[in-house]
């Protein structure tokens, strides 16, 4: 479908955050794409950017403005039929600040929110057309874009979102006041998408939601989680996975599935937070350290070689050296092959933005520092335990560092970069899945050769 406005203009989107994002972002390039638009890699050859925001932590949010500034010292390319470059800003900051955006950068031409992924196409005509900005924020989403084209980043790769927004409520967090009130995609179409990925020929298909341990509960009054796995297992896929899980919500039913299905993909990622019951009460998070270690027990009786992840906040208010400590030893117990560690951010608007706050930031920056020396340790532990090994490898291209070298993903999620063989091109390996003998471990990643 050609678009009298869309068609022939050259765009690229550049996205912050969470798989949510790149999954609309993928939505977006689809969509502009079927209208006729060009996608490019960079902003020179840009005659619309768009900016796919977070507003999770505030690095996230300050860095937007000086992307945007800085767009304004890029010509556009010469044959553009523009004489302005577009801007348009979607994703979480949108949602938040909406028109706001436009008031403090009079050169952004279209904001959008969470909710309205769709609307991106009309709102950048209209733009043009009455050569005016144009915002759009909607309060809460009808339902889910999956009537929108995707152009995945990955052909053999989908991410497949079952449920939108959280009701969590974690006191740090900005998410429920941006991606709204939890809701579920029908059983259905969660079927049908996962189908027309295998007759697509893709490999690996995640579930995507802020918690989708609770898919289920707003449609079917109780979650209904096992059974999205159990559907979607069974079309066949190869590789299937999900993210990400509260642990109050992961179920005995749930963690039996790492045994049973053989498609699901022995990797979890659990986020914990903090290892101190005190921190996690004022956290917001319905369980204790006892009953998240229980949890990890359970999955690595039923999948003893399960690899575990987690997202951790250092510096939350109030945090003492004994909290902290008690984060440390539970990192140290679990054993986790990766740990997303983060600095806590205050976040206006949430209830811990209220909470007295006075650890010195040299205290919190130097608890940081330990934890990531025990998380990197621990890291390299978990992946020697792999050495000797042969596993099944997805390839995905060349490495970013190393164009000799191949990387894919094990089954467990790590990383692994294999010598190329001479003679083959990496269009022989990607997207494919070939057994590789695992040589030496780093600490993120494995290096191999191919069996
Ligand atoms: N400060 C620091 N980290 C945060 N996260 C969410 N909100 C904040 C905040 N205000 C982290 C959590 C979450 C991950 C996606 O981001 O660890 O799991
Ligand atoms: Fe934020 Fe908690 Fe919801 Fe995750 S579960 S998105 S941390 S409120």
């Amino acid at each position: 479908m050609m678009d009298q406005y869309l068609s022939g203009l050259t765009f690229s989107i550049h996205t912050f955050g969470c798989q949510m994002n790149k999954h609309d972002s993928e939505r977006i390039d689809g969509m502009l794409e079927s209208l006729g638009a060009l996608a490019v890699d960079s902003i020179e050859e840009s005659d619309m950017v768009i900016f796919m925001t977070c507003c999770v932590r505030e690095a996230a949010d300050t860095r937007l403005y000086g992307q945007v500034s800085s767009l304004k010292n890029i010509p556009l390319r010469e044959d553009s039929p523009l004489n302005k470059r577009l801007i348009a800003i979607g994703g979480c900051i949108g949602q938040r600040d909406g028109e706001g955006l436009i008031k403090a950068m009079p050169h952004v031409d279209v904001v959008f929110g969470t909710h309205n992924v769709g609307s991106l196409p009309g709102l950048i005509r209209e733009s043009l057309a009455k050569h005016k900005p144009q915002t759009e924020i909607l309060e809460s989403s009808e339902g889910f874009s999956t009537d929108l084209p995707t152009q995945r980043e990955h052909s053999w790769a989908a991410w497949l979102p079952i449920t939108i927004g959280c009701n969590n409520f974690c006191s740090y967090c900005i998410v429920p006041y941006v991606r709204g009130r939890e809701k579920s995609r029908t059983l259905e179409s969660i079927r049908q998408e996962a189908e027309s990925y295998v007759r697509a020929g893709v490999k690996e298909i995640t579930l995507l939601g802020q918690n989708v341990n609770s898919y289920g509960r707003d449609l079917y009054g109780a979650p209904q989680f096992v059974r999205v796995l159990d559907e979607v297992a069974a079309t066949g896929i190869e590789r299937l996975r999900f993210a990400t899980s509260h642990p109050k919500d992961l179920s005995a039913e749930v963690i039996n599935r790492f045994a049973s299905l053989p498609n699901l993909m022995p990797a979890l990622h659990l986020p914990v937070q903090s290892g101190s019951n005190r921190i996690l009460k004022s956290m917001n998070r319905h369980y204790t350290r006892e009953h998240y270690l229980e949890l990890i027990e359970q999955l690595r009786k039923v999948r003893p070689d399960i690899a575990l992840s987690t997202d951790i906040i250092v510096g939350f208010p109030g945090e003492r050296e004994e909290d902290f400590l008690d984060t440390l030893s539970l990192v140290e117990e679990v054993g986790y092959h990766q740990v997303f560690t983060f600095i806590y951010s205050k976040r206006e608007g949430t209830p811990a933005a209220t909470m007295i706050d006075d650890t010195p930031h040299e205290v919190i920056q130097q608890r940081f520092d330990r934890l990531v020396d025990l998380v990197q340790q621990k890291a390299f532990e978990a992946n020697q335990s792999d050495e000797g090994k042969v596993l099944d490898v997805l390839f995905e291209g060349v490495s970013k560092r190393d164009v000799t070298k191949l990387s894919g993903k094990s089954p467990k999620n790590q990383t692994i970069h294999v010598p190329l063989p001479s003679a083959k091109s990496p269009e022989d390996f990607i997207g494919k899945i070939y057994p590789v003998h695992i040589d030496e471990a780093k600490t993120w990643y494995l290096a191999g050769t191919l069996q």
